[in-house]
Formats: structure tokens, sequence, C-alpha cells
């Protein structure tokens, strides 16, 4: 959506794939704390996101949202005041139809009304289910709200959840900053893969300002350790967001830095905007590239099978331009070893495993009008 926001995928949290209804004022206040604690807050993760079952039950006299009393006792624009004052922005739920997926006052008919209450509480994303849709075609529905938005005036990011429905990756970037391309995730690793899957056929739809959303990350929340680095490593060459969807609070060190790869995340924020594509897949064994802006490609080798194997593959296969004189260095994005290659780019790739290679051609030591002949007397 050309509204100037989410050039680059959106990073931050969401608190339903951890805590489901169990959202509060203290979760997420804690959890901006954390973000920014860690250092995940300077790494770019700035969206701390707010899903379903923040609200009370019914709307008040005047058709207004209303949060629940408990869970958020000084309502929402109190914890929008205490994330803006950390340097991040808050995100919230909401859903295309007449209750939310857990049964709360849904805005369908109330885009305005629920639009500006957003705007006015400080919102800065807003995430739109699909649930109890009443069958109303869901670009009329995402429209509606999109239109709203746009009219508050306030920058929102606006997400589409709409679990990759009526073909929403063609039409998604002329509604919203982001669409959902899958059903929901669960933290394992045959629906990562799935996800995975659906989603990176998806790649021509995406670009600055309008993103494939293969649902959150489930690192840290019961993959295997190889497992979550693959989840990361995929997203980010798919320039998927980075939503964590883990308790940051209680956060392993392993998880830390999963997530805190700055090497990877650069990958996944770089400017060009570009989804990785599948060059090649055969027997479980994938071979994706994404270009970046800096003239290098992004290469993951990634074996989707429980043993390990050999993944190759070269660097004109990956869009690299050919003969390169020096050859092309390959920054391994894990290890942060860098090895020199004449174009092949191959690893011994473990079980379930995705090795991430930034390749650039290597640096002449000539410059290119220079040669022995020319500057011979
Ligand atoms: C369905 C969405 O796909 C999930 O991500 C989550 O938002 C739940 N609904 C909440 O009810």
């Amino acid at each position: 959506l050309a509204n100037g926001l989410a050039l680059t995928p959106p990073m931050g949290w969401n608190d339903w794939n951890a805590f489901g209804c169990a959202v509060s004022a203290q979760l997420v206040e804690q959890t901006a704390d954390k973000l920014v604690a860690s250092g995940l807050a300077a790494d770019g993760y700035g969206y701390v996101n707010i899903d379903d079952c923040w609200m009370a039950p019914n709307r008040d006299s005047a058709g207004n949202l209303v949060p629940d009393p408990a869970k958020f006792p000084d309502g929402i624009k109190a914890v929008a005041d205490y994330v803006h004052a950390k340097g991040l922005k808050l995100g919230i739920y909401e859903t295309a139809g007449t209750n939310t997926c857990a049964g709360f006052p849904g805005s369908l008919g109330h885009e305005t009304q629920d639009a500006n209450t957003f705007a006015a509480w400080g919102v800065d994303y807003l995430k739109y289910d699909n649930c109890n849709n009443q069958g109303v075609p869901s670009q009329q529905r995402y429209n509606a709200m999109g239109k709203a938005l746009a009219a508050t005036g306030r920058p929102i990011v606006y997400s589409l959840c709409s679990w990759g429905t009526e073909d929403v990756a063609s039409w998604g970037g002329s509604v919203g900053n982001l669409w959902r391309t899958t059903g929901d995730i669960s933290a394992d690793f045959g629906s990562m893969l799935s996800n995975f899957h659906t989603n990176v056929a998806l790649a021509a739809d995406a670009g600055p300002g309008a993103w494939n959303d293969p649902d959150m990350l489930e690192v840290g929340n019961g993959m295997s350790a190889v497992e979550d680095q693959t989840e990361f490593t995929l997203w980010a060459e798919m320039a998927a967001p980075l939503i964590s969807g883990t308790d940051l609070r209680t956060a392993s060190a392993n998880t830390l830095r999963i997530l805190g790869n700055r090497q990877v995340i650069a990958v996944d924020q770089d400017a060009l905007g570009r989804q990785g594509t599948e060059i090649s897949s055969s027997g479980g064994l994938d071979v994706l590239a994404k270009p970046l802006s800096d003239g290098s490609v992004s290469v993951v080798l990634f074996n989707e099978n429980a043993t390990a194997a050999t993944i190759s593959t070269t660097a004109a296969a990956a869009g690299l331009p050919t003969g390169s004189k020096g050859g092309y260095a390959l920054q391994d994005l894990w290890t942060g070893r860098t090895t020199v290659s004449g174009g092949t780019i191959s690893a011994a790739v473990p079980g379930h495993a995705a090795v991430m290679y930034k390749v650039t051609p290597a640096k002449r030591t000539l410059p290119p009008s220079t040669s022995l002949l020319t500057t011979l007397p």
C-alpha cells in the first residue's frame, strides 16, 4: 500500500502465539521493556502488537470499543504512551467481521468509528482478522477499514489477516501493507514448512510497502534450535515480517541470538525489497536467492529432510554477474566465516537446517579500465 509505511518488512512482537487470550497491559509493557533492554529494539524490532481478547465483551452505549478493564485498567492509550516513551510503536487487533475469532465485537460496519478510536489512542499498526465475516467479499471488507484508517490521517501500518483466502496476494498490495498468505502457524517443523511453501511461491506480489506474511516467528516456542534458526533464515530470505511470537521476558540466550542476528535481519530489511525465490527444489533440497541492493545475493541452502545432505548451486544460477575474475566471497551469515569460491555455492546441510550465504563478486585488484597491456610503455 502506497501509504509511505512498511517500506521494509515490519519487525516487532505479538502476544498471540505464546499467550492466546492472556494479554494485558502488564505483559505488553514488560515486553516493551525487554525489547529495549535486550537490544532487539535497536536491531529493528519496533512494533509491540496486541492480538485478540483485549476488549470487553460489548461496545459502550455510544458504540465505542471498550478495553477489558481487568487486562487494561488504564485503557489502551496509556499503553500506547508507555510504548511510545520507549521509542516503540503499538499495534492492535480487530476483525473484518461481526466478531473477532475469540468472540469480541468486530469492526464490520463500524470501520470509521473504530479506526478513529485507534487513531485517538495512538495506535500505529492494525492487524485485521477474518473471522465471522458474513460471507462479504474480503476485498470489500478490507478496503472499508483501509479507507477509514487513511481518513484518520494517522500513519497506521495495515496488516490483512486474511489467511491467504480469496487470492489476497494478488490484491493485498493495493489495500494493505502486508497480508497473511496462510492459516495459523504452530511451533512445529511441518507447520512452518507448509507456510514456507505457500509463501515462497508468491514472491512476485511483494515489494516495498506490500509484503507476504507467512505468520509469526515461532522461534523459542518449541521447535528444535536448528529449526528455530531455519525459520528465521527462511523468513528473512522471503522478506517476511519479523514478528516474534514468543515470551521475550523469559527467552533463552539462543532465542535472543537468533532474533538478534543483524546480518540476517539486514537481508530481510534490504532496501531493494525483493522477496527471495526458489531457484531450485528437488527431493526436499531447496535453493533460494534474494537479490540485495548492494549487488550481492543472499543464497539459502535449505534441507527439508531429517538427514544431512549436500546442497549446491552456482553464482550464475543465483543471478550474480558471471566471469567475476576474483571469484565470489561467500559470507556465512550464521557462522560469520567468509570463503572464496570460483562460482560453486555448496554446503553440507544438516537435517532441517538452512545455510545462508551473502554472495558478493570478489573485488578486482585493478580498476576495470586498467589492464597490464595498456599500462605498459
Ligand atoms: C486468527 C489469526 O490468524 C491468529 O493469528 C490470531 O490473531 C487469532 N485469530 C486470534 O483470535
